[in-house]
């Protein structure tokens, strides 16, 4: 991205006022969200990747989803994802995976949820643990369901309002860093690339989906930016640091990505009066969690509850394998994914959190558009 848009903090209320009146005059204030689409990765992918060979990323087994009621269901966490917890709050049914098979059209009525395990931005993230769908096939597989979702919106009201009023949630990139960036050996990004040219890479090519989506008619947007990636325990494993510290240049270049992406919401709004895109913070939101985990009622901050290895972050729950007792009390449920707690409060703060936690607005206040 060349040119980045610098707006003072005057300009931006102006600008989220302008964006209220608008979209009230589009949608008359109605409160209700019709639906929930999903894309991104396995912090948020319900199911997908259990339909897939290939894949190494799978979570359809014991100890996953030890805590949720249907148990594993390819959820990469003890309990609910963020998204589930975000359905409970707009009062949506838990949203089915893309992959379902016989998936009728009245189940995708209040959404599909097209995130993948191993999946990121770049087409080629994630390649060696085999299947998944990256963020462009994703948005490919959304347009090539737009006929079905035509169905099941059905004669009560015309697609084009329905995914007007519906909230789309996007959590991607971690695989991108994880995945592709930080594995020099399996990749030529980190060595073509500096920090902030990778993080541009990223964040062009995320823009390009975003648009993509809004093109075929969605128009409410949560992008959730990246997490410390630096500390979580597959990072804090990898012996460069003490297994207490967080790796500080991995954190450092997920700023990178989350200035720009923050940046792009700026600029999306600017661009598209009737939409709106709203920035989360992602990193704000666990770098507060792991500085005051006692606040929380956290007492394990850097190993995982399930896993083997230094931090038990070498390698993610193995099949069978028994987890920690007191779950809450841990942030992260294996080497990369946080537990069903942390979610709670990502959720919450995702939906209802001050500017400092989404920005411009709340995913509360975007569903009264
Ligand atoms: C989405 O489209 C694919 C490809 O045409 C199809 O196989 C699948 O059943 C559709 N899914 C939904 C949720 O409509």
């Amino acid at each position: 991205m060349g040119q980045v848009l610098l707006l003072s903090p005057v300009f931006n209320m102006f600008m989220i006022l302008v964006l209220f009146l608008s979209m009230k005059a589009v949608n008359g204030g109605s409160s209700t969200v019709p639906a929930m689409f999903v894309f991104g990765d396995s912090l948020v992918d319900d199911g997908n990747n259990n339909y897939m060979t290939s894949s190494l990323a799978k979570a359809n087994y014991y100890p996953y989803g030890l805590d949720f009621y249907q148990g594993a269901t390819g959820r990469f966490t003890n309990g609910k994802t963020v998204i589930d917890l975000l359905c409970e709050m707009l009062d949506i049914p838990y949203i089915p995976p893309f992959n379902t098979p016989n998936l009728g059209a009245s189940r995708i009525a209040r959404g599909v949820n097209y995130a993948s395990a191993a999946g990121g931005i770049l087409d080629e993230s994630g390649f060696y643990l085999g299947e998944r769908y990256s963020l462009s096939q994703q948005v490919l597989n959304f347009e090539m369901n737009l006929s079905e979702l035509r169905n099941s919106v059905g004669v009560s009201e015309n697609l084009k309002h329905h995914l007007a009023r519906s909230v789309v949630v996007i959590v991607i990139g971690s695989n991108d860093y994880i995945n592709n960036y930080l594995l020099p050996s399996l990749y030529a990004s980190s060595h073509v690339y500096r920090p902030q040219e990778f993080a541009n890479l990223l964040i062009n090519a995320l823009t390009r989906q975003i648009l993509t989506l809004n093109s075929l008619g969605l128009k409410k947007f949560f992008i959730a930016g990246l997490g410390p990636l630096g500390c979580i325990p597959n990072q804090r494993s990898t012996g460069e640091v003490p297994p207490d510290r967080c790796v500080d240049g991995v954190n450092e270049m997920i700023g990178f990505f989350n200035d720009g992406l923050k940046a792009l919401v700026d600029q999306l709004n600017l661009k598209h009066p009737g939409s709106i895109f709203v920035y989360g913070n992602t990193y704000g939101a666990i770098g507060d969690i792991l500085n005051n985990p006692e606040d929380y009622g956290f007492e394990v901050i850097d190993k995982a509850c399930c896993g083997v290895g230094r931090n038990r972050g070498e390698i993610s729950c193995l099949p069978l394998q028994t987890p920690c007792s007191n779950r809450n009390e841990y942030v992260f449920w294996d080497a990369f994914h946080p537990t069903e707690a942390v979610n709670v409060v990502l959720a919450q703060r995702a939906f209802n959190g001050p500017t400092s936690d989404c920005y411009p607005i709340n995913i509360e206040q975007m569903a009264r558009l």
